[in-house]
């Protein structure tokens, strides 16, 4: 093997194995009793694991039982808890779902309760809502930005009236599978681009 072949090689090794360690927290903005964002979260985890590019695992706000920011003296575990894993992982899809036009306010609060942990990383969101959530997910944009998250632009946006039986039971379009994909790709690519710069 040539002297380029082998450096082209190596470098694409290290590519690989870089994307293959890759952590990605699917993120579950709502907490309410009756939710919809673990079913919505579950699908999107089915598909990205059939992708093999990132290890993919639920990130439930719910598990951390955060206080409201500023109530407390900040030693309750969760918060501790919570840092840790937003400090494990390369990037994010936050499911979003859209209250008042907006994100939850147990979202923003979680938002609010990291700092570094967030820096140089990169998200894509999935939300639903009666227009797709497409309010609360151009708000979330705005956040990301603040806390240095790169946000991909490939955003699927699920529909409460045509991606859900009655309101409740999670049954998506066919169509939305080729954009989550797309998301997951730009996600991914992006996670690991933003690996090398922390
Ligand atoms: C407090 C509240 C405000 C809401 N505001 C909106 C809204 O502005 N736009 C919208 O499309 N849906 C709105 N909805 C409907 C939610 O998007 C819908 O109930 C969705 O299922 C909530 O996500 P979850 O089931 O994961 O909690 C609202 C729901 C709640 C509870």
């Amino acid at each position: 093997m040539g002297f380029f072949d082998k450096l082209f090689r190596s470098s694409t090794n290290k590519e690989e194995e870089q994307m293959a360690n890759l952590n990605i927290g699917i993120i579950l903005g709502s907490t309410r009793e009756g939710r919809l964002s673990p079913q919505v979260g579950e699908w999107v985890k089915s598909l990205a694991e059939k992708r093999g590019d990132a290890n993919y695992e639920i990130v439930d706000l719910k598990d951390f039982d955060l206080p409201f920011l500023g109530t407390t003296d900040g030693s309750e575990p969760g918060i501790a808890k919570w840092n840790e894993k937003i400090g494990s992982l390369d990037g994010f899809v936050f499911i979003v779902q859209e209250y008042n036009h907006s994100i939850t306010g147990a979202l923003k609060n979680a938002m609010d309760m990291a700092r570094e942990a967030w820096f140089n990383k990169a998200a894509g969101i999935v939300s639903y809502g009666s227009v797709g959530g497409a309010r609360a997910a151009e708000h979330l944009r705005g956040i990301l930005s603040e806390q240095s998250i790169a946000h991909v632009r490939t955003h699927p946006a699920l529909s409460l009236f045509t991606d859900f039986e009655n309101g409740q039971t999670f049954k998506p379009a066919q169509m939305h599978e080729g954009t989550v994909n797309e998301m997951l790709e730009q996600l991914v690519s992006w996670a690991g681009a933003l690996k090398t710069v922390r």
